[in-house]
Order: C-alpha cells, then sequence, then structure tokens
C-alpha cells in the first residue's frame, strides 16, 4: 500500500522549527494587508452608497421638474397672460386656431391648430409640447426632415417658467377626461 500525500512541509514551518521565536513579522503583515483590505472595501461601500443616493436624488428631482399644472391657479394666470401676448395672434383669443386649420395655406405651410380640446395640442405629451414651444416643430425632432413651418421658437422670448405656464393655461382649457388622457400620456413618455 503507497503511503498517503503529505503536503510538503511549508517553508514557514521549516524555518519555525529552526527558530523558537515566533515570526511576528508575518503577523503583523497579515495585519496590514487584511486591514487595507477592509478599507478598500469600506470605500468602495461607501462610493456604491454614494451613488446610490445620488440617483436617488436625480429621479426625484426629474419627478419634481417645473411642469405645467391646470390645477394651479397662479400658474394658470400668468400662462394666460403669456398667452394673450404671445400665442394668441395665431392660435387664437379663445385657443380655437386659425380658421380651416386643418388646410394647408397657399404657401404649403400648416396654420396654427387650435389649442382645446378640438385640437391635436392635447394628443401630444408635455415634453413635446414644451420642446415645440421652446425649440419649433424642429425637422427630424418634433416633425418631419425638411418640415417647414410658420410656428416660430420661443427659446429667446419666454422663460421655461412662462413656458409652463402657457402650457398649464392651456390644459386647464380642456375638459377633465381630455386632461387625464394627456397626463397619462406624458407619465408614459417619461418612463420611456
Ligand atoms: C406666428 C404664428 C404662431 C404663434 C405666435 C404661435 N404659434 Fe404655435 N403654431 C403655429 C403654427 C402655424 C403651428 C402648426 C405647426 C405646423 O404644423 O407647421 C403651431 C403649432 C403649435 C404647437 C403644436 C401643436 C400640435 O398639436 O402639434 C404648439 C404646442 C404650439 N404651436 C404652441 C404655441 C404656443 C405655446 C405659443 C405662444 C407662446 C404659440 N404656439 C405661438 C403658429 C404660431
Amino acid at each position: 500500500m503507497p503511503r498517503q500525500w503529505q503536503p510538503p512541509a511549508r517553508a514557514g514551518r521549516a524555518a519555525d522549527e529552526m527558530n523558537e521565536e515566533p515570526d511576528t513579522r508575518a503577523v503583523t503583515r497579515n495585519e496590514d494587508s487584511s486591514s487595507l483590505r477592509n478599507r478598500i472595501g469600506v470605500g468602495v461601500l461607501a462610493a456604491a452608497f454614494a451613488f446610490l443616493i445620488g440617483a436617488i436624488v436625480v429621479a426625484l428631482r426629474s419627478g419634481e421638474k417645473p411642469s405645467a399644472d391646470p390645477q394651479d391657479a397662479r400658474q394658470v394666470a400668468r400662462g394666460k397672460s403669456v398667452y394673450d401676448r404671445h400665442c394668441a395672434a395665431c392660435h387664437g383669443a379663445r385657443l380655437e386656431g386659425q380658421p380651416n386649420w386643418q388646410e394647408r395655406l397657399p404657401s404649403g405651410r400648416m396654420p396654427a391648430p387650435p389649442h382645446d380640446a378640438s385640437g391635436h395640442t392635447w394628443h401630444h405629451p408635455d415634453a413635446m409640447l414644451f420642446g415645440i414651444t421652446k425649440h419649433g416643430p424642429v425637422p427630424g425632432k418634433y416633425a418631419s426632415p425638411g418640415y417647414q413651418s410658420d410656428m416660430p421658437a420661443f427659446g429667446s422670448a419666454l422663460s421655461d417658467e412662462e413656458i409652463w405656464a402657457v402650457l398649464a393655461y392651456v390644459k386647464s382649457a380642456w375638459p377633465e377626461k381630455i386632461r387625464r388622457v394627456q397626463a397619462d400620456m406624458t407619465r408614459e413618455s417619461r418612463q420611456r
């Protein structure tokens, strides 16, 4: 019967046998490296935690983004005054749009549509209404490539708050059911 396999004697053990003093250096070195490992572990954990907090803050902030709230009477009142000054000339004093707004003008461009429930403003989520008002119907983004439009960009004339306010005013003219449909659309588009 062959002898059972034995692990080769470790050099350390051989050294211990020769030297009665326990090798304290090795112990200290071990302690050093494990506390270093601990410190790295704590660092990684802290970084991960900081990242998590950051992500939560960003998520909360984006949920709190200023938006158009038709229930907010002050925002709606502010929006009406912006609308009367900047939008009514084309979209109509009562949001009714230009006459025959579904037919092309001789220029080939579209007239200004109503912003009330008879139009298609409510077919779009908030971010898109905001974007069109601020930047115009940018071809390739909000309209097909090469699209030409008479809708001006208001980014230099109006602040973001004024744009949200005017959208709140527009929404306040919609019946409850349409508001809800458009609010659902806005929520879904945020999740995408
Ligand atoms: C000079 C005329 C003019 C003014 C002023 C104007 N618009 Fe428009 N707007 C248009 C036209 C024309 C369109 C149709 C765009 C197209 O299809 O080419 C339009 C379209 C829009 C749309 C897209 C609606 C949809 O259903 O797709 C929004 C939103 C809009 N306007 C918001 C505003 C707001 C808010 C103001 C005021 C701050 C404003 N517009 C002022 C002419 C105007």
